[in-house]
């Protein structure tokens, strides 16, 4: 039996994480370590997505969100961020037949507006095709940041105040997340980040505060089921209290 056959018959499949988010980091990283481009790592990472998209469909997550590039990610070399860019283009062109095989339902996060042309397009057609799939939602974070997510929603909002839709008085938590970008999904209840860094890098910062953090060093273009799946054995042995006792 492989390995992650046998961490699979441990799972408790009626206490899985409904929502797993993943910083997927350490890219250069691996490639540096191979004496590789830089973009050679991102070329490799390209593979565990499609690993732990696939898996998480398999297993049952209802959310994957996968943190992509970040609002502060155009500060790398022109070349980086051209090739980051061309990646996930063609890899939403190529995976896109195996989304709807597989069922996965495409939405994305993000100040989305400000990408390449040609990423949008491609994104919105993946978006669009994979519409009515009722299996995983596979939420990609690009172009996102947590701090522009929020200064996003307190625009909208303000406007909604001005137009009177809403009292100033009348805001609450709850109202608040309708302008978020994930008003369409749960918070994540597991946060994985790869690589071993411990900080958010600005991913998800309100939707996180009661998200458990499972970190790993191994680097993403490394990271196969099996590592998933520990993070899941872990999530399961933990004790959630959002603050009670
Ligand atoms: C994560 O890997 C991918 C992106 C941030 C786009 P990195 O490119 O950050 O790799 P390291 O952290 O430099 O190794
Ligand atoms: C976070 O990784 C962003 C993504 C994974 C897309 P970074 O590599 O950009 O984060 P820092 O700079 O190490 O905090
Ligand atoms: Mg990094």
């Amino acid at each position: 039996m492989t390995k992650a056959k046998e961490l699979e018959e441990k799972l408790d499949k009626a206490k899985l994480p409904q929502h797993v988010a993943i910083i997927m980091d350490g890219n250069g990283r691996w490639a540096r370590k191979r004496d590789l481009p830089r973009v050679a790592g991102h070329r490799a990472g390209v593979k565990s997505v499609r690993e732990i998209v696939r898996a998480c469909g398999e297993i049952g997550i209802k959310v994957l969100t996968l943190y992509a590039f970040s609002v502060e990610n155009w500060k790398r070399p022109r070349r980086e961020v051209d090739t980051l860019m061309r990646l996930l283009r063609e890899s939403l062109r190529r995976e896109l037949p195996n989304l709807n095989k597989n069922q996965v339902r495409l939405r994305a996060i993000g100040r989305l507006k400000e990408l390449p042309p040609k990423v949008q397009e491609a994104l919105e057609k993946a978006i669009k095709s994979t519409e009515g799939n009722e299996g995983l939602i596979l939420n990609l974070a690009i172009n996102y940041g947590g701090r522009s997510e929020i200064v996003d929603a307190v625009k909208s909002l303000a406007k909604d105040v001005e137009k009177g839709v809403c009292k100033p008085d009348e805001v609450s938590e709850e109202i608040f997340e309708k302008y978020l970008y994930t008003s369409h999904v749960p918070d994540p209840d597991l946060l994985i980040r790869t690589s071993g860094e411990h900080r958010v890098s600005n991913f998800l910062l309100w939707q996180v505060s009661y998200s458990e953090i499972w970190i790993t060093p191994v680097y993403w273009p490394d990271f196969r089921r099996h590592h998933l799946l520990g993070a899941l054995l872990d999530y399961q042995e933990r004790k959630r209290r959002f603050g009670g006792i």
